[in-house]
């Protein structure tokens, strides 16, 4: 009797906070600082001079999560200062101060600024929940943490990491689909990056319900955290990447337009859907076969009657010009005879009870086994089994309800992973799980066409998820606020290392209206990732479906995002090398600017640099923008803004409000109906005067497989020097030849007449030039009329496309 009450009040005792406590010992070796006391320990890894590993663990052995970090310690030089109470490193970014009283840790900047310093809780344990208390600097704001739904500037909330399916969530609900527990505080002092490298539920608490620190707290393991400094945001980021890999360059075709629809069937209807576009001359490059392609809904089936010749019709879709996606969901149907359940069985490799009994539940076939993607075996029997598809000529892949999602919406814990080698609860695997069925498809995509770039599109992801897969927001609602809402999560996404992300324009659940339908796919034009889709028993949803002057607006925005594909592609391979985002909240570069985070202006972001985009709702006719530091032209007009002011902005149907940041310069083709389809040969350059100048990134390879890996693309800086008026073309590098054989340089907000190319003076030609075609008067009442853009007599200089180094001069 007495020993039970013994152990219960030792376990009372358990639940309260235990704080780390003094350090009795601590070491340094290499580039490691450990130390530790009765009941826990600690290491502190100069990882670069930026960027500090700080791991805290009660348990013998450090705990880590093999999924997430891809870079190893650069070892860099750094040194240790010893006071009586504290210790203090110094490396060339950063100096790090260990209280090895409180165990309190400070991270200054090298003139001793500081950046971020633990509360006096520092950090402690409630059972085996470890939480590490921060406290708030001056200003401070903190952006990104992912696929988060709220305000850019996360102050006053707080956020779960634990992946969810999330049907028609709402646009402040939490947690969604995707985890990626790293963020960006910034304040007047600085900007620093806390990435928290524990798979468990977590939570980031960022002032809900207390004023006295932030948190972030994870159910188990280690506390775990990367500490990245850099002088800018941008810096950040790249860091960030660096550690958790970068998207790998994906087809061109993945940059064009995607039609999705639960479902399209029979193969007649996806055929029609298809020709549709081209009917239409709506550009479009995908389009996907949702769960009904399947029989029963089992993965690696088609419908023998729906799809009775999926080959054939794979064949005349590319005929066309489509690629087909197909989506995977993780549930396997556990039907004796059914080849998939009986090898996963056999070979033992779906998800497991303590007790080794096979978990099931629920999903589209009814009851479904689970492949656990934590084996690496498991991934590769997957990857095989993907032939059934690659085989028919399926191009992309699609991987659906791999939170892993199930009916319930709820799974118990005690389920077993292999996780690489060391069998853990789904407390741990949870996070990660989607994002190992996502590096399968990837790996399965790659093996069974080693010779072709792998599209995998994700809902559910975790931190290193860009490695793998592009992500989309999972299961939206057909209104303005989702619309609005679905943008800062794709910024957010972006400052979270998922460059390649997007939403389901149109809106997944529930029926968009012409206007909002409209407003989508304009806004979409200017997203990463580019795909309208809706839900079963909704109807129509095709940009043909909404009334013509719907289609209209729809096919000039999917036209515009056809005509910048060069640009976009060029700033898709810059993004796989930096990880820096391709739709950049204004966080990134202006964070010190507060208006920045106002509701009315914390949507706004800069799309390839070039385009700040000032998105609103469909059912406004006028809006405030944001202008930050710099010049700006009203994309239609050429009507110009100093920026640093907020602007009243006429916003019809037909006209996003979109600017272009004067200095800068982007890259044109001509029209075609999608990315395979030849262009002209005339690569158009649009260079805008301006204050400052600016380098764009030219970018070409054949948009498919890794030549480019061995030199065969065409790449060169096109730089634009406002103060020499100067424009100079840096000498091509690569074998591959450029598609362009010749250039048309058109010169916005410029005086100058004629210019000098070559030592020969050239007087410039002018035109008028529209962004976006007229529309057709549908009412002939003049007050109903839409508004027209064009920009009249813009000068320009055509020329050929030589890969030498060349300058244009004169311009003023
Ligand atoms: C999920 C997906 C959705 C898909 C549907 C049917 O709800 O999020 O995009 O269409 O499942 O597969």
């Amino acid at each position: 009797m007495s020993s039970t009450l013994r152990s219960l009040s030792t376990s009372r005792k358990s639940v309260r906070s235990q704080p780390f406590g003094p350090v009795l010992d601590w070491n340094l070796e290499n580039s490691q600082l450990e130390g530790r006391n009765d009941q826990a320990q600690f290491r502190l890894t100069i990882y670069q001079p930026g960027i500090v590993r700080v791991q805290i663990s009660r348990f013998e052995q450090f705990h880590s999560n093999p999924y997430s970090v891809v870079a190893q310690p650069s070892a860099p030089e750094f040194s240790l200062v010893e006071h009586e109470h504290s210790l203090e490193i110094h490396t060339p970014l950063l100096q790090i101060k260990v209280n090895l009283e409180s165990f309190q840790l400070g991270f200054f900047t090298t003139e001793g600024t500081l950046l971020n310093e633990d509360d006096p809780l520092s950090v402690s344990w409630i059972g085996s929940e470890v939480t590490c208390y921060k406290q708030v600097q001056k200003n401070e704001k903190f952006v990104g943490l992912g696929e988060k739904t709220g305000n850019l500037d996360r102050s006053g909330k707080a956020y779960t990491h634990w992946n969810t399916d999330y049907f028609a969530y709402g646009v402040g609900d939490d947690p969604l689909y995707m985890s990626i527990p790293f963020y960006i505080g910034t304040h007047d002092n600085g900007a620093y990056g806390i990435f928290l490298d524990n798979t468990h539920k977590s939570v980031f608490n960022f002032g809900a319900s207390t004023n006295r620190f932030v948190y972030f707290s994870a159910e188990d393991g280690d506390l775990d955290y990367y500490f990245i400094y850099q002088s800018d945001i941008k810096g950040i980021i790249q860091s960030y990447t660096e550690l958790t890999g970068r998207m790998q360059l994906p087809p061109k075709w993945a940059l064009g337009f995607q039609q999705c629809r639960y479902s399209y069937y029979p193969d007649s209807e996806v055929y029609a859907v298809a020709q549709g576009f081209r009917d239409k001359k709506m550009p479009a490059d995908v389009i996907y076969l949702d769960i009904h392609h399947m029989e029963a809904y089992k993965v690696f089936t088609f419908d023998g009657v729906k799809f009775s010749d999926p080959k054939s019709m794979i064949a005349a879709l590319k005929a066309k010009g489509f690629k087909v996606v197909v989506i995977m969901d993780p549930g396997i149907k556990t039907e004796k005879g059914y080849l998939p359940y009986d090898e996963g069985l056999e070979k033992d490799l779906f998800v497991k009870y303590p007790d080794g009994k096979t978990y099931e539940a629920q999903v589209w076939p009814g009851w479904c086994a689970f492949p656990d993607f934590t084996l690496e075996e498991t991934r590769k029997w997957w990857a095989e089994k993907m032939a059934f598809y690659t085989e028919a000529g399926v191009d992309g892949f699609w991987t659906d309800m791999n939170e892993p999602a199930s009916w319930g919406q709820f799974t118990p814990n005690l389920i077993e992973f292999a996780f690489e080698g060391r069998t853990t609860s789904h407390r741990e695997a949870r996070n990660v799980y989607g994002m190992q069925m996502a590096r399968s498809a990837q790996e399965g995509s790659l093996f069974q066409n080693p010779a072709k770039r792998p599209f995998v599109l994700t809902r559910s992801g975790f931190a290193g998820i860009q490695r793998y897969a592009a992500a989309w927001t999972g299961d939206n609602v057909a209104s303005e606020e989702h619309m609005m809402a679905g943008i800062r999560l794709v910024n957010s996404l972006g400052m979270s290392g998922v460059s390649f992300a997007g939403y389901d324009v149109g809106g997944f659940a529930g029926e968009a209206t012409q206007s909002l339908f409209a407003r989508w796919m304009s806004i979409g034009a200017f997203s990463p990732f580019y795909r309208a889709h809706s839900m079963i028993n909704s109807n129509d949803a095709e940009p043909w479906a909404f009334g013509e002057e719907t289609e209209e607006i729809s096919r000039n925005y999917m036209k515009l995002r056809y005509r910048l594909l060069p640009t976009i592609y060029s700033k898709f391979y810059l993004s796989s090398k930096t990880g820096l985002p391709l739709a950049e909240s204004l966080a990134v570069q202006f964070a010190q600017d507060e208006k920045i985070f106002h509701s009315a202006f914390q949507n706004q972001y800069l799309f390839c640099d070039s385009f700040l985009v000032a998105p609103v709702e469909s059912n406004k006719e006028i809006t405030k923008v944001l202008l930050p530091q710099g010049d700006w032209y009203y994309l239609y007009s050429d009507k110009q803004h100093l920026g640093e002011q907020t602007i009243y902005q006429d916003c019809p149907l037909n006209y996003l409000p979109v600017y272009v940041q004067g200095g800068s310069v982007f890259a044109m083709q001509s029209q075609i109906e999608h990315s395979g389809e030849a262009h002209d040969g005339v690569l158009e350059l649009h260079v805008y005067h301006g204050s400052s100048g600016s380098n764009y990134f030219h970018y070409e390879d054949e948009g498919e497989g890794y030549a480019y890996q061995n030199g065969e693309y065409f790449s060169r800086t096109i730089s634009f020097d406002p103060g020499k008026g100067k424009l100079t073309f840096s000498s091509a590098e690569g074998t591959f030849p450029s598609e362009f054989k010749r250039l048309r340089v058109f010169f916005h907000g410029f005086k100058s007449t004629s210019v000098e190319l070559s030592g020969e003076q050239h007087s410039l030609q002018k035109k008028n030039y529209a962004f976006l075609s007229r529309l057709t008067e549908f009412d002939p009442l003049p007050e109903h009329h839409h508004p027209y853009f064009e920009i009249k007599q813009l000068p320009y200089l055509e020329l050929d496309h030589l890969s030498d180094s060349f300058e244009i001069t004169g311009l003023t």
